[in-house]
């Protein structure tokens, strides 16, 4: 064996992509509605990302964060402006990383309070924070992680008290199966949080760069976050992490406190740079293609395999009472790409770039498949 089996891995081998094109070895095509699990939000090879690549690949790979590094204030800036000063790192498991070490440096408290079904990353604490039993198997969790029920701010209010350095949750749990946080129980969240001076952290890894039709979802519940987090789509499919926290924060994460040895490197900033450029052309319009996208999902709530259709902008799930992993497997076989989340739901992060009537072809043949069920 050479690789681990811990990736389930479909027999496709793909060769070539153009934005929500994948096309595969004997050149047939596929259409794209998971951005690469949400990465490709601006399509993938999106050619302004593409010469932004080629350009700093022709100057220099990797600086050191020894020193000057102009290209990551230039994505800080995009990506944060003046109210937050943002650490670069190489994953959304990074990101989370350096969030919970931040939280609790700031505010010298131990606790994280997070929700069940979310989703955080592999890494130690973001796995530890991760509320979902079947990431945890097998393993002994750290320390101070405390998880309350997701949209059910009495559970918060029995786990929160002055140990509690933050509360982090995803605005909308992507790998939880495509579920909504209520904006009742976010605005009350909010006010507690202030109420305990504990920290919020939004983790934006999924949510952000344009998926839910705004830059980063949170600007849809009406707050800022003391900290938040992005990654996947941040520079279109290299990696990359990004934590931002409000900048009254900057000084807990001090010389030495914490670091990378790649994070936002020359290369990846680049892509950043131009993929935040290319997001502020599409998202002044891109409320047209989600009008679309559920108008058409609406008709999806009679079929009999479906129990409901949830989500917010580009990213939906279609909740299903029939194995989604079938039906994941039966879209390959007509060539569309879809993932699942949670239990039993059928996700989709189309690129927020995809032609409307790719989109609609695709969203017809889920359809179609899903009536013969
Ligand atoms: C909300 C959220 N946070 C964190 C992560 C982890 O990101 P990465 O796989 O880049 O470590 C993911 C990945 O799916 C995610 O959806």
């Amino acid at each position: 064996m050479t690789l681990f089996p811990n990736y389930k891995r479909a027999p496709i081998t793909f060769t070539k992509m153009s934005n929500a094109t994948w096309t595969d070895q004997t050149g047939a095509d596929y259409i794209d509605l998971s951005s690469g699990i949400g990465v490709y939000n601006v399509g993938a090879n999106n050619p302004t990302v593409v010469n932004a690549l080629k350009t700093q690949a022709d100057l220099f790979w990797h600086l050191p964060n020894l020193y000057d590094n102009p290209l990551q204030e230039t994505v800080a800036n995009k990506l944060g402006g003046s109210k937050y000063t943002v650490y670069f790192a190489n994953s959304g498991a990074e990101a989370n990383e350096a969030a919970i070490k931040l939280a609790r440096l700031a505010t010298k408290r131990p606790n994280i309070i997070s929700f069940t079904n979310s989703f955080h990353g592999r890494t130690y604490a973001a796995m530890s924070a991760t509320g979902q039993d079947s990431i945890h198997q097998g393993l002994p969790m750290l320390d101070g992680f405390l998880y309350a029920e997701f949209n059910h701010i009495e559970s918060v209010k029995a786990l929160l008290n002055d140990d509690v350095a933050a509360i982090m949750l995803e605005l909308v749990q992507g790998e939880g199966g495509v579920v909504p946080a209520d904006s009742n129980f976010v605005n009350q969240l909010v006010a507690l949080a202030h109420e305990h001076h504990t920290l919020i952290i939004v983790d934006e890894v999924q949510t952000g760069i344009g998926r839910t039709g705004t830059k980063f979802a949170y600007e849809q519940f009406g707050f800022t976050p003391d900290i938040v987090t992005s990654a996947k789509a941040l520079a279109n499919g290299l990696p990359v992490g990004a934590m931002l926290a409000k900048n009254q924060f900057a000084p807990a994460l001090s010389y030495g406190t914490h670091g990378s040895t790649f994070g936002g490197n020359p290369l990846v900033m680049a892509a950043a740079s131009a993929t935040l450029d290319e997001l502020d052309t599409i998202l002044p319009t891109i409320s047209d293609k989600i009008a679309i996208l559920w108008d058409k999902l609406a008709t999806f709530s009679q079929l009999d395999a479906v129990n409901d259709v949830r989500g917010l902008g580009m990213m939906a799930g279609i909740s299903l009472n029939i194995p989604v992993a079938k039906v994941v497997t039966d879209l390959q076989q007509q060539h569309v790409l879809a993932l699942s989340a949670g239990h039993n739901t059928l996700r989709l992060l189309p690129p927020l770039t995809i032609p409307t009537e790719q989109l609609l072809t695709g969203l017809d043949i889920i359809k179609n498949s899903l009536s013969k069920k």
